[in-house]
């Protein structure tokens, strides 16, 4: 039985006060351990938000991480340096690197090394955008995603590895994929790695992002390939994204 994950991805909002707030808050309603719980944040939040999680059950993570080891990569941070303030996860690839910042599938493959290079399980996003969906690419696009990372680093690497699917066309958007179509992906994203490696598919945590608020997150989460959720507007307030875990 696969244990089921909840992330907050906060993008760049916030300031060092409400960072330390909102963490306080979550912290306080975390009750029993019954699912994983991580906020991904700004980089500059990271040595306050690392110092507020130590010894909860609260883990910390970064929203992306660099591509390269080290060296002349301005305003990059590597994975070393995430590893110096606990961080057990970093987002790869989320669609608004993707679309707005130039991430290709080849450079999140990369980040993604990087990230288990040092221990940091990486959270390898992927999505189709509407258009996509209505040219019927959704599964290709996803096999592309998929295959940057498992040409790089082989199938095992998904073995220390979250797949976070986020319909591009939900994210932001207040338009939730239904329980049935996240799960149709969730369910072909499995099957693929299936396909490869049936244990590896039977443990990957596989997150649904996108749109996730808590008056829909049951019916997501009660779907057999969804594993939990990344989400972005509900983390920024402690109540909705504890709500959000508490209906795992
Ligand atoms: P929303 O939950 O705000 O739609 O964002 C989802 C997301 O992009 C999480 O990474």
């Amino acid at each position: 039985m696969r244990r089921s994950l909840v992330v907050g991805n906060w993008k760049m909002n916030g300031t060092l006060a409400s960072a330390e707030l909102l963490v306080k808050g979550i912290i306080a309603g975390l009750g029993d351990n019954k699912a994983d719980i991580a906020v991904c944040v700004p980089y500059v939040h990271l040595p306050k938000v690392s110092e507020l999680v130590e010894n909860t059950a609260l883990a910390v993570g970064a929203q992306n991480v660099a591509d390269k080891l080290s060296g002349a990569f301005t305003g990059e941070v590597s994975a070393a340096m995430l590893t110096e303030f606990n961080c057990k996860y970093a987002l790869v690839g989320h669609s608004e690197r993707r679309s707005y910042y130039g991430d290709t599938d080849e450079t999140v493959a990369a980040r993604f090394c990087q990230a288990q290079e040092q221990n940091i399980t990486p959270v390898l996003c992927v999505g189709e955008t509407l258009e996509q969906r209505e040219q019927d690419e959704t599964f290709s696009i996803i096999d592309a995603q998929l295959n940057a990372v498992i040409n790089l680093a082989g199938i095992a690497a998904f073995g220390a590895a979250v797949i976070a699917y986020e319909p591009v066309w939900a994210i932001g958007t207040g338009k939730t994929a239904t329980d049935e179509q996240a799960q149709e992906v969730h369910q072909y994203i499995r099957k693929y790695i299936a396909a490869k490696d049936q244990a590896i598919a039977d443990k990957i945590q596989i997150l649904y992002g996108g749109s996730a608020k808590p008056d829909n997150a049951k019916g997501l989460f009660a779907m057999p390939d969804i594993d939990g959720g990344l989400i972005g507007g509900a983390s920024l307030d402690a109540e909705s994204f504890l709500k959000i875990y508490h209906s795992i």
